[in-house]
């Protein structure tokens, strides 16, 4: 699967925040459909169902995602979808590398913490009686990378149309919250972990945070939703079969720093390891909080999936911290 999908968040938003008013659009902008059709056409587009209901129809020349919570809902010319990890999944299947998330409120509320990019056209006027709002966005968190102003043409208001980079999903240089790195050496478990981990924090970087994980983690991306992918570990704990690790998307090190909505993707992630992997039995264990307390080995929240081996005769023990157990 590709780990790779960029999430490209496309919306159009009134002075106070207004998207849609009675299941419509409240504004009339052929050129900023214009722009809309030249940046989205080739990729997939995932929309929510009401979305998709007040269009009517399927866009042209782009794979037309639906996603509804109606497991019978059938939808002309699209592919309906019942989570958000399906619709991610199908979208790096079509190997544009792109994801184009075209509404409505609901939907953008849902992926705008792990959304790469924004293209927000700002629209120069206020709407009294909106009913479908853009979510909260944190300002700092994202990077103007462009921006244009179109007045005039047959457009009913004017607008500003701004390419906006999430910088807060990343992060990229820093000491971690231990001072010394992202990596705590004290819980590497084998000198091939210690010296990889010992490069990374000479680098100053968190190893789980976006393009990172490439640098030094060879396994498979098995799963990529929006809040989470599942991988297999790198350094697995002898006793186990299977040694999997889900690692946030987002930078996160307390579990607050988490949506409630990622507790969710959680339970998909587990479903999928017993449907789709077949691991019937087992343990989920997630660290949190200071990884010298923890026994956590990067400091970005991960949790672990364990499935032990009745072929092994050692057990098969998940520390939290070096403290041998008392008898
Ligand atoms: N200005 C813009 O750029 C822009 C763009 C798009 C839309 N809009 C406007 O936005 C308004 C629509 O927004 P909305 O928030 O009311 O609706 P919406 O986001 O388009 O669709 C909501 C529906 O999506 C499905 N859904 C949402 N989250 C889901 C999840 N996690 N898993 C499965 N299904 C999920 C549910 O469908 P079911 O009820 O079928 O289960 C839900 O009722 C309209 O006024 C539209 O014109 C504006
Ligand atoms: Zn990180």
């Amino acid at each position: 699967m590709d780990a790779d999908l960029e999430i490209i968040v496309i919306a159009a938003v009134s002075k106070n925040g207004v998207i849609g008013k009675g299941g419509k659009m409240p504004w009339h902008l052929p050129d900023d459909l214009k722009n809309f059709a030249k940046l989205t056409k080739g990729h997939p587009v995932l929309m929510g169902r009401k979305t998709f209901e007040s269009i009517g129809h399927p866009l042209p020349q782009r794979d037309n995602i639906v996603l509804t919570r109606d497991k019978e809902l059938k939808a002309l010319g699209c592919i309906v979808v019942t989570s958000l990890s399906e619709a991610i999944s199908l979208a790096s299947s079509k190997g544009t590398g792109k994801l184009f998330i075209i509404g409505g409120a609901e939907i953008y509320k849902a992926v705008i913490q792990s959304a790469n990019v924004m293209f927000l056209t700002e629209v120069d006027v206020e709407i009294d009686g909106g009913d479908a709002f853009f979510p909260e966005w944190n300002e700092p968190d994202w990077e103007e990378v462009d921006r244009f102003t179109q007045i005039g043409g047959n457009n009913q208001f004017g607008f500003t149309v701004r390419e906006l980079h999430h910088v807060q999903n990343i992060k990229p240089i820093g000491t971690g919250s231990s001072g010394n790195g992202f990596c705590n050496l004290d819980n590497a478990r084998n000198s091939d972990q210690q010296e990889t981990m010992r490069r990374i924090n000479e680098g100053g970087y968190c190893p789980f945070c976006g393009d990172n994980l490439q640098k030094n983690h060879s396994k498979p991306i098995l799963f990529k939703g929006a809040h989470w992918l599942l991988t297999e570990n790198q350094w697995p704990y002898p006793a186990a079969k299977r040694h999997l690790l889900a690692i946030s998307i987002v930078h996160a090190e307390k579990l607050a720093d988490l949506p409630v909505e990622a507790g969710a993707e959680l339970m998909e992630i587990a479903h999928y390891i017993e449907k789709e992997l077949g691991i019937n039995c087992g343990a989920i264990c997630m660290r949190f909080g200071n990884p010298s307390g923890n026994g956590a080995s990067v400091n970005h929240l991960h949790f672990h999936i364990l499935e032990p081996d009745p072929e092994k005769s050692d057990p098969l023990i998940f520390w939290i911290d070096r403290k041998k157990p008392s008898s």
